[in-house]
Order: structure tokens, then sequence, then C-alpha cells
């Protein structure tokens, strides 16, 4: 027989039980667009009444938010839920994936991972909440070209910089790339939606604000183009700083240019993505553009904003790429002198136009080409910033310094990072620094008054 105390022990486990099932534990994976859409799960969850816990063993939900882009960021993600599945073998929390992963491999994950509850694609956040308060597991996979969430409050992060997005998916369909099929087609926030939402964020305290979208220059919505949203956005009080990503070379036009010249709130730094400097690989790619309309972009944003920081996105061994191919690549980074450039090796994506293009670059030489490419990169970024020597710096302060006690991180207009001694400025301050040393990756100095 139960004991008075036994039962009142019992009743208050049942409390405390009652309560870990409302909390919810996110790991996010992928680009700056999924970061964005883990504010927006967050947002759908705490309405429906859960809340974020710390620590997936005191979870109710778990929920990994993953990226499809390569297959080693899905064997990540298999391993990481996998663990995450055994440690919480004896409980009753549901473990779930969300996102392009799930929106690649759908229904059959669940099969494939034994524990594996639930799966939701980037278009089925909306519902989360009931969906979660029912039992039982379940699948929401259904793209729909009309969500946008314009109407849902993301749950943002502390610091100085917030993230927006202002359009989702993606028409372009590159041959080797999952994000339409994952992400579904193109479609655009209004713009009077997304201006509320950056007076909010500036009252939130945020001082930077990134624009978000897989082509986010081809935002269009009710005759409002991405450089009208671009002068539109730099009228927001409070918001000192903007930058977006990624824009698409082929669908940069003068207007943007020019919207980026104009506003000095938007930052003189461009991620443009090149994946290949071969017109032949790019044509394959079916990129949009050839080498000189590329070419002649840089030389155009580049007059229009001279101070002005150039990254990259670069794919070494798309099949049919030949040795001279990815020397072209090699020499057109050297020509237009990238300030930082993130380099992949070709990962074949199920479902995508080059998926039953034969692969004709081992393994090996893939990796051959990128540690070159690493390597010349980074020689390359370490002569750039050192032409920053002795000069002043604008930078917004945006953590403690990971390294050296007392002293602040941020990252300056060019969106390089710069740690520093803060003589008295305290995190989120826009402050000047006078550079004393530089690396590829990180310049460093004392902040002048
Ligand atoms: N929308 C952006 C790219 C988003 S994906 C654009 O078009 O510029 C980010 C980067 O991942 C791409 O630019 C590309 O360099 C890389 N990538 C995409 N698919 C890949 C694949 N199958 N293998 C290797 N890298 C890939
Ligand atoms: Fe992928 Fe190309 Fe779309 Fe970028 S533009 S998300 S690389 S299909
Ligand atoms: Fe990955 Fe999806 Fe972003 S595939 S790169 S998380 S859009």
């Amino acid at each position: 027989m139960q004991s008075a105390a036994d039962k009142q022990d019992a009743g208050l486990s049942t409390v405390a039980e009652a309560s870990r099932q409302r909390g919810f534990y996110l790991e996010t994976y992928g680009c700056q667009m999924n970061l964005a859409d883990s504010e927006l799960i967050q947002g759908v969850l705490e309405k429906a009444g859960y809340r974020p816990v710390a620590d997936p063993l005191d979870a109710g939900v778990v929920l990994l938010n993953t990226c499809a882009i390569r297959e080693h960021a899905e064997q990540r993600v298999a391993q990481r839920v996998r663990a995450l599945i055994s440690a919480s073998r004896n409980s009753r929390v549901r473990i779930g994936l969300a996102g392009c992963m799930a929106q690649h491999h759908r229904e059959k994950l669940l099969a494939a991972i034994p524990g594996l509850d639930f799966v939701v694609g980037p278009d089925g956040y909306r519902g989360l909440g009931e969906l979660l308060n029912a039992e039982g597991g379940f699948a929401q996979l259904r793209l729909d070209r009309d969500e946008t969430y314009a109407d849902i409050s993301p749950v943002r992060g502390e610091g100085t910089r917030a993230w927006l997005t202002i359009m989702r998916g993606c028409n372009r369909f590159c041959a080797f790339c999952v994000v339409p099929y994952v992400r579904g087609r193109e479609r655009s926030l209004p713009a009077p939606v997304l201006l509320n939402e950056l007076r909010s964020i500036a009252e939130q305290g945020y001082k930077e604000v990134v624009l978000l979208g897989q082509t986010v220059n081809a935002y269009e919505h009710d005759g409002v183009d991405f450089a009208a949203l671009l002068r539109m956005s730099s009228t927001v009080d409070g918001i000192e700083r903007l930058r977006f990503t990624s824009p698409h070379p082929a669908d940069m036009s003068a207007r943007d240019i020019e919207a980026m010249a104009d506003c000095d709130k938007v930052m003189p730094q461009l991620h443009l993505p090149l994946q290949s400097g071969s017109d032949r690989v790019l044509k394959a790619m079916d990129r949009g553009h050839d080498m000189e309309q590329y070419l002649r972009l840089v030389d155009q944003v580049r007059a229009a904003v001279p101070d002005i920081a150039l990254s990259t996105d670069i794919i070494v061994g798309f099949p049919g790429e030949g040795e001279s191919d990815f020397e072209a690549t090699s020499a057109v980074m050297d020509e237009v002198g990238f300030d930082h450039a993130y380099m992949f090796k070709y990962s074949r994506r199920e479902r995508t136009r080059a998926e039953n293009i034969e692969e004709t670059v081992s393994e090996e030489e893939k990796s051959a080409r990128l540690s070159r490419l690493i390597d010349e990169q980074q020689v390359r970024a370490g002569a750039i910033n050192e032409r920053m020597l002795g000069q002043l710096t604008q930078v917004l302060a945006d953590s403690p310094a990971k390294k050296q006690a007392g002293w602040l991180a941020g990252k300056n207009r060019q969106y390089k990072t710069v740690v520093f001694d803060p003589h008295g400025a305290t995190v989120g301050e826009l402050v000047d620094v006078k550079i004393e040393a530089t690396g590829p990756h990180t310049l460093r100095g004392q902040r002048v008054a």
C-alpha cells in the first residue's frame, strides 16, 4: 500500500513531469536563415505555452533545426540526434528534426532513425505548438508558396545584431543545390511588416540588422524591390547598421548598387557567391551569369562603394571541373582579392539536377584543390588586412573577447572581427579602434576616444 508521503511524492513528480513536458530544447545547424527560423520556432512554441531549457535532459521536446546543403551537414545531425535519443531513452521526451534535412528526407527519417518522433519542414512551423500538444508523432512537410510567417514574432537572442528574414525560398535551381527543393519557391514579406519589425528590433536595443534571404536581392513585394527596401530600412531610427545576405550576382541591379552607395547605414560589405571562376563550370552549374558579368559587377560595386569588403562562396570539384577550370578559379580569386571566402568540396545531393551527373573529380583531388584555395586565401586575407595597420576603424562592440581578459570583440563596418582594449567602452557601443596588429581573420587594437 502507498503511504501518504509516497502519494505526495508521486503528486509532486507528476507536477514536475508536467512542467518538464513544457520545456523545449532547440539546437540550430546551417545558415543564418535557419538561425532566424529557430527564433521563429521559439516564438511559436512560447506562444503555445512552452519555455526554452538549456539542457536537453531537462526538456519534454528536443528539436534540431537542420541543414541539408552538404552530406557532411546531414551526417553531423544524424549522429547528434542518435546520441540525444539514446541519452533520453528512459523518459517521455519527444525528439524531432526541423528544417531542410527534415524536408529533404521526409518521412523516411522516422523509419531510419528509431526513436525519432516527428519531422517538420521549413514551412510547417506555424502549427508546431498544437501538433506537440497532441499525443504521438507526426510529419509536417507541406511546402507552402504563401507561408512567410509575417504575423509571427520571432524571439531573438541577446546581442547587438538581429537577423530579419525578408524573403524565403529560391527559384534559381543551381544544378548542385538542394535549397529550392527543401525551401520551396521565392516569396517576399510585405515592406510595411518588415518596417514594423525593424522598429521593434530597434526598440529592443539592437544596433545592427542583417536582412536575410537565399537570394535576398530578388526581394519584391507590391512594387517594392530590394533597392527600395534598403532605402526604407535605413530610415528606421535606432538601427545604425544594415547588412544583407546572400545576394545573387545575377539579381544585383544598378538600383541595388546605388542604394548601397547612397545609404550611410548600409555597410560597405558584400557577400557575392562566385562558386567557380570558369565559364564552363558556371554554365554547367547554371548560375545565370558568366565571369565577365561577375567581374563587371565587382568593378561597379567598387566604383560606387570604394571601401567595400567582398566575400564569396566557392565549390571545388563540381563534375567536369578540370585542372584548367580550377586554375581559373584560383586566378579569379586573386584578381578580385576577396577579403574572405567560404570554400567547399562539391557534395552530390539527392533530387538536384547534378545528382545524375557522374562525378569526375576524386575525393583526394577535391581535398587537394580545397586546401590549395584555403592556403591562398589565407595569404591574401592576411595581406589585405595588413593594410589596416595604423588605421582607425569603427567597431560595434559585440561581446567580451574570448582570449584576452578585459578586452572586447566586435565587427567593423566591413564585417571584420576586431578585438580591442576598450578603455572604458562597453558592449553595444560603436567605437573607433586604432589597429595595431592584423592576421588573416582578426584585427587587434586600442579604442581611441
Ligand atoms: N543562395 C546562396 C547560397 C546558399 S548555400 C547563393 O546562391 O549564393 C551556401 C553555399 O553552399 C553556396 O554558395 C555553395 O557555395 C555551397 N553549396 C551549395 N550546395 C552545395 C553542394 N551540393 N556541395 C558543396 N557546396 C554547396
Ligand atoms: Fe541554391 Fe542557387 Fe538558390 Fe543559392 S541561388 S540557394 S545556390 S539554388
Ligand atoms: Fe542549409 Fe537550409 Fe540554409 S540547406 S544552408 S539550412 S537554407
